[in-house]
């Protein structure tokens, strides 16, 4: 019995001189929304910082204008993000909606054409967390994704790198209904800019399940399956997230999509990691957590640093703890400290 613990002991100690690096792979980064934590969030300024901090991906939330051209932002509802209720000629265009029933009130890209939403200048979208980004306020328009695929490619040629897109399609039921389809326009566009194949550096993410669906059919090009800890997808009444991430529903997404999306509190509950890294990797899933953000707020109570929610706490350890659940990708608002704690674990 001693002898096979000190045999244990002695694997452990072996274990534990080897990098992280020699036994699996570094988890690829995907700047979310760019580098968010330091810019107003789907400005191409923020693509740019995000891709000279080094990120692998970068992560256009896509929704529609009214003309059917897709801009990067997280929601179609525009006011929390841009200056557009200083605007008095777009005062109008306030309105009431109720989208994947959320009933809400303030304007939405599908009532805007192009050339109306780009008088409009981005803002921070958490003011309070982030006072410092305010300095950024009303300086950049809203990004179309053709934009940001045209500064993908300058800033290839710049690094002499290839950098890859990661772009998510937002309420696409939604739009679809509108008659403004996410997937022509997405197809086309990834396509003219040489986008075709699973191996090119693209990951296309949705919340649905039947767009991704749609998009195998029509695409090889990579896609993920995003799931949340609570709720299911909107285009699937009575289907909940929890029941996609059976070793049933890990199988059947498979069938679909390359990898999986969970929120990081899938990953790592109170009690420790879950078992759903490996469940997802023996379905032949990879998996891409997000969202991993420096300040407090964010983060879980055992990495949070003094009472300050704004503040930011031991971020490198959780992103380091994430790391070594095994996964493949993680997003973060701020992908400079996010490689260089990475890094740290070579
Ligand atoms: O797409 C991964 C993550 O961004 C999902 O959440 O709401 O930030 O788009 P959200
Ligand atoms: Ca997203």
């Amino acid at each position: 019995m001693i002898g096979r613990g000190l045999a244990r002991i002695g694997l452990y100690l072996l274990m534990s001189l080897i990098p992280l690096s020699a036994v699996q792979a570094e988890p690829i980064l995907i700047a979310h929304r760019g580098a968010s934590g330091e810019r107003p969030e789907h400005t191409l300024a923020a693509y740019e910082r995000a891709i000279d901090q080094g990120a692998d991906f970068i992560e256009p939330d896509l929704v529609l204008t009214k003309d059917g051209v897709l801009v990067a932002r997280h929601e179609n509802e525009i006011g929390g993000t841009t200056d557009v209720a200083d605007h008095p000629e777009f005062a109008d265009r306030k309105t009431s909606k109720t989208i994947d029933g959320v009933a809400m009130t303030g304007w939405f890209t599908e009532d805007f054409t192009l050339a109306e939403l780009r008088t409009l200048r981005a803002r921070e979208r958490l003011p309070d967390v982030r006072p410092a980004n305010r300095r950024f306020d009303d300086l950049y328009p809203i990004a179309t994704f053709e934009e940001i695929l045209k500064l993908v490619r300058a800033k290839e040629a710049e690094a002499g790198r290839r950098i890859g897109l990661y772009p998510e399609t937002k309420h696409p039921s939604y739009f679809a209904s509108l008659g403004l389809p996410h997937q022509a326009a997405l197809l086309d566009l990834l396509g003219r800019y040489g986008y075709q194949s699973e191996a090119d550096p693209v990951f296309i993410q949705s919340f649905e399940v039947g767009n991704l669906k749609a998009l195998r059919a029509a695409s090889r090009l990579r896609l993920i399956q995003l799931v949340d800890a609570e709720g299911g997808p909107t285009d699937l009444p009575g289907t909940t997230y929890a029941d996609m991430l059976t070793v049933q529903g890990l199988t059947d997404i498979a069938t679909y999509a390359d990898g999986l999306g969970p929120s990081a509190a899938l990953i790592i509950a109170p009690e420790g990691p879950t078992a759903l890294v490996g469940r997802a990797h023996d379905a032949g899933l990879q998996v891409h957590v997000w969202t991993l953000r420096m300040e407090n707020i964010f983060l879980p109570a055992q990495y949070q640093r003094a009472d300050d929610p704004q503040g930011r706490g031991d971020f490198a350890s959780w992103v380091r703890a994430i790391a070594a659940t095994g996964v493949d990708g993680v997003f973060s608002d701020f992908p400079g400290q996010a490689k260089a704690a990475l890094e740290s674990v070579r």
